[in-house]
């Protein structure tokens, strides 16, 4: 993978908030089986050894919209494939607005640096592709997304772990268990290319890290571009 950390990690004071808060909100994206699971707890072990509190956290929630869509996930429930992405692109803004409410935010208040394991470009680059489209930034179905998600406070900033498709395969297989409605190769492989230019499609501070290094490699470079958003009032 071709990025240099420097090409993307965008130097901001923590304090740049304007809510009056002081967490901090650390979104991970990627391909499934891309390790942002893995990573988001790496990280949470490195800041709590620095003393901070830390809260990780997941999208879908673990809230009753977040449960239902589980569900739907792993087939045991089923909607209607007429209209299956835009369905889920309502139900995933609406778990996203009930974990902002029960569980960002009030922790955010306490101070917690919170870790979340997708967010809503999960649900503009997903929803796009399996409604068929490019989701580049003109697109008609992403400016709907973004307006379903538009009370949905912005993270701080979002670490993309960019990985092949064929390496993220090989991690899912490795992993095990049921294959989850959106983890079939072409979408994959498309939601792999829409990563790699998420810059273009949302106005937030994105930072992308090659994710084929090893666990650690990963973990460290991590570290470095999270750095100038989480450590910088130490
Ligand atoms: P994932 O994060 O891989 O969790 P698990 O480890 O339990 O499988 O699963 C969530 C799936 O939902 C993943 O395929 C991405 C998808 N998703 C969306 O399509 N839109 C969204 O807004 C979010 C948050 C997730």
């Amino acid at each position: 993978m071709s990025h240099a950390l420097s090409d993307y990690a965008i130097a901001m004071p923590r304090h740049a908030h304007t809510d009056g808060h002081d967490g901090v909100f650390v979104v991970f994206e990627g391909i499934d089986g891309a390790g942002t699971t893995t990573q988001a707890e790496l990280y949470a072990k490195y800041l709590r050894q620095k003393k901070r509190l830390v809260h990780v956290t997941r999208e879908p929630s673990v809230g009753p919209i977040g449960s239902l869509l589980r569900l739907i996930l792993s087939r045991r429930v089923a909607l209607p494939s007429g209209s299956h992405a835009q369905t889920m692109a309502l139900l995933f803004a609406a778990d996203r607005l009930d974990h902002v409410e029960s569980e960002i935010l009030p922790l955010l208040r306490d101070g917690y640096v919170i870790l979340s394991d997708r967010y809503d470009l999960s649900s503009i680059l997903y929803q796009a592709v399996t409604a068929g489209v490019e989701p580049s930034a003109g697109s008609d179905v992403v400016a709907w997304i973004r307006t379903l998600n538009r009370h949905a406070r912005r993270p701080d900033v979002t670490v993309v772990v960019d990985v092949p498709p064929e390496v993220a395969e090989i991690r899912r297989r490795a992993r095990g268990g049921a294959i989850e409605i959106f983890e079939e190769n072409d979408i994959q492989t498309r939601l792999a290319r829409a990563y790699l230019r998420a810059e273009h499609v949302v106005g937030d501070r994105i930072v992308h890290i090659d994710g084929t290094l090893p666990i650690e490699g990963v973990h460290n470079a991590i570290v470095a571009a999270l750095a100038p958003f989480v450590e910088s009032a130490d």
